[in-house]
């Protein structure tokens, strides 16, 4: 056999013994073998006397290609052999950042259904059913069977946005009331989350696009207290054992008597800060007892006495989400909610 042909069998012997040669001391003893000082290739570099002048730079240039090929083959299975010892015993290096395309992003639910889930959550405890009702309405239960007069300001355009003479777009969820109790008999206890709009200037703390949480509770013997019961475990259970609350007088034409409601502040517990405005209160939302017109105007138009005001008794609550939300996460602008900026929506 030439010692071209014998060079021709020493790559193929190597090649076929360095992917036999994983674990490192059978890689070492390949290199020692092939690669070494008195390795085959070169040995074979001294049997160069055997070639002929004429065959010299072609077949010293086989053996170069050789030892070059040989080496390089050696180098790559030798990086792949370390990552196989790498602690986890993983073929790659868990602590490795990942490339672009393979980083999948984890989505999450916005903050206002966050908020919702837990309103819902907080409510049901308490025994509320959750039910909806339509963002598109009619002035009878947007006003009418709500005790709400036909020279009421809210009425006006300027408070509500009309889609025709009758078709208008719920400027609050207290509509949810009217449906309920024209479809269902007493006793009800309910809550309606959802969104509302209004022609209102759009600024840090106003939007024509929000959401409210509406409750009912009607039964017999249903009393100021119950309510008070009520939204008391309701903020300790937003934010926090130990938060207080107190109605302040006011007035809804469909609750008598009415009352707005404040807790505690959240972000200082009392002795004031920016979130309170030094009051050390913060302001969630309107409630009372239903006013027993509400009662007659929704009997009228069941057409029975299903809600005769001598026997049942009613208390409802409202109260606007996007502040709730902004109170827990600190946000201080609602606008945010609405603009779909992901860097904002991550970091809530
Ligand atoms: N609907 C009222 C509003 O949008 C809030 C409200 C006040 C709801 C008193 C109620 C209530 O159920 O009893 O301003």
């Amino acid at each position: 056999m030439s010692l071209q042909n014998e060079i021709i069998a020493l790559r193929a012997d190597a090649l076929a013994a360095l992917k036999d040669a994983s674990p490192p001391d059978t890689l070492e003893t390949w290199r020692i073998k092939y690669l070494g000082t008195k390795g085959l290739v070169k040995k074979f570099m001294e049997r160069m006397g055997e070639v002929s002048k004429a065959e010299k730079p072609a077949v010293g240039k086989v053996l170069n290609d050789l030892k070059n090929e040989l080496t390089t083959a050696f180098e790559r299975i030798q990086v792949g052999a370390s990552d196989a010892l790498k602690p986890s015993g993983l073929a790659f290096d868990v602590t490795d950042p990942l490339p672009p395309e393979r980083v999948h992003v984890l989505g999450k639910k916005h903050p206002l259904t966050r908020t919702v889930d837990e309103l819902r959550g907080l409510l049901r405890a308490l025994g509320f059913e959750v039910t909806e009702g339509p963002e598109v309405e009619d002035a009878r239960h947007n006003f009418d069977d709500l005790n709400i007069p036909p020279d009421h300001p809210s009425r006006d355009s300027f408070d509500t946005f009309f889609l025709s003479k009758d078709a208008l777009l719920r400027s609050q969820t207290s509509t949810v009331q009217v449906r309920i109790m024209e479809t269902r008999k007493p006793p009800v206890r309910v809550i309606a989350p959802g969104r509302v709009y209004r022609p209102d200037l759009i600024d840090a703390t106003h939007h024509s696009t929000f959401h409210q949480i509406e409750g009912l509770y009607v039964d017999r013997g249903v009393s100021m207290a119950d309510l008070k019961g009520t939204l008391q475990l309701f903020v300790e259970g937003l934010f926090g054992t130990g938060t207080r609350m107190r109605f302040r007088p006011s007035f809804f034409p469909f609750t008598e008597p009415s009352a707005e409601m404040d807790c505690s502040c959240p972000g200082c517990g009392g002795p004031g800060c920016t979130v309170c405005k030094q009051t050390g209160w913060v302001e969630l939302g309107g409630c009372g007892m239903v006013d027993p017109a509400v009662f007659e105007a929704i009997n009228r138009s069941r057409g029975d006495k299903a809600y005769d005001p001598e026997i049942w008794t009613g208390f409802a609550f409202g109260f606007g989400i996007e502040r709730l939300a902004m109170r827990r996460h600190g946000i201080t602008d609602i606008r945010r909610f609405l603009e779909n900026d992901l860097r904002f929506l991550r970091n809530v």
